[in-house]
């Protein structure tokens, strides 16, 4: 048993030294911070852009660095995820881009401020979160079938394409309706075997301007560069 004196003295020690620990901390995290948080990409358009976010709610729907509601994607890395592109076209209309399924509304932002919204979502990818979210939340209606591949042949069946190397783009612009290898959206219809039913020319005109081939069609006309343009038609052309 404690005497009372020595109950006390147990108790000053150990809340002072707690407190010590605690504020010594607490300094150590503070002054983590700016390096964690890249401080010095921090432009004034980033911040513009964060304003804007705020501004419109978005985490009336949105987590971002798991603060928000839960009703729409985690939005810390969607610049990794999806790209400038998608996330563009995402701002201006998201009803084009996912037609009658989408419940984000669409708003009336100038060239500019998306461009500083994409701009803090690329910041805001870069924070050092300590592998926060810990894998790019792709979103359920995104992974239908994982596929797992158990072997190098199994795989080269289901991905002959892994010679071609799958462009960048592919993953930020259209994984988000066409799955490969059972891993995708359902919007569009899956890819695999595109090779077998549409030649290169098909291709590269279906992807210039998927509207001219097929008035009404559902698929949205994509901005790309000619690179990019060529690298899918080459992807898809053995896949
Ligand atoms: C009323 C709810 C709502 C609000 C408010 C909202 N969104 Fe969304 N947003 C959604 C939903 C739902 C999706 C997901 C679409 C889907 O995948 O089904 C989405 C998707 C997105 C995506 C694409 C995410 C991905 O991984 O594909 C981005 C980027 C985005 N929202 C940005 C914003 C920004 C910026 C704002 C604020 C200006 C905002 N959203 C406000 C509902 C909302
Ligand atoms: C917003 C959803 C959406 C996105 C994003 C999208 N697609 Fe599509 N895609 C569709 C839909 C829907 C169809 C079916 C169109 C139809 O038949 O009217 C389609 C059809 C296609 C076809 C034709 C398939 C066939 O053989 O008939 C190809 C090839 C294709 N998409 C490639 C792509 C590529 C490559 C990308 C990325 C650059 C992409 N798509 C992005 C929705 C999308």
């Amino acid at each position: 048993m404690l005497t009372k004196s020595q109950a006390r003295a147990f108790f000053v020690i150990g809340t002072g030294l707690f407190t010590i620990i605690f504020l010594g901390l607490t300094v150590d995290t503070l002054k983590q911070i700016p390096h964690l948080t890249k401080q010095q990409n921090m432009s004034a358009e980033v911040i513009k852009g964060k304003h804007l976010f705020d501004q419109y709610n978005c985490m009336g729907c949105h987590t971002i660095l798991g603060e928000g509601a839960y009703y729409a994607p985690e939005l810390t890395k969607v610049y990794q995820r999806r790209g400038a592109v998608f996330i563009d076209m995402m701002l201006q209309d998201p009803e084009a881009l996912f037609p009658g399924e989408r419940r984000m509304p669409k708003y009336p932002f100038t060239k500019e401020e998306r461009q500083s919204m994409v701009a803090f979502f690329e910041w805001i990818g870069n924070v050092d979160t300590n592998g926060f979210p810990k894998d790019p939340p792709l979103g359920k209606q995104f992974i239908i079938n994982p596929t797992k591949f158990d072997t190098e042949a199994e795989a080269n069946v289901l991905e002959p394409a892994h010679t071609i190397k799958k462009p960048e783009i592919f993953d930020t612009l259209c994984l988000a309706c066409h799955a490969v290898a059972g891993k995708g959206g359902a919007i569009g219809p899956a890819l695999d075997g595109t090779s077998k039913t549409r030649d290169p020319k098909w291709l590269r005109e279906w992807l210039t301007d998927p509207q001219k081939i097929k008035p009404g069609t559902t698929m949205p006309k994509l901005p790309m560069s000619d690179n990019d343009l060529n690298a899918l038609v080459e992807y898809l052309s053995v896949l």
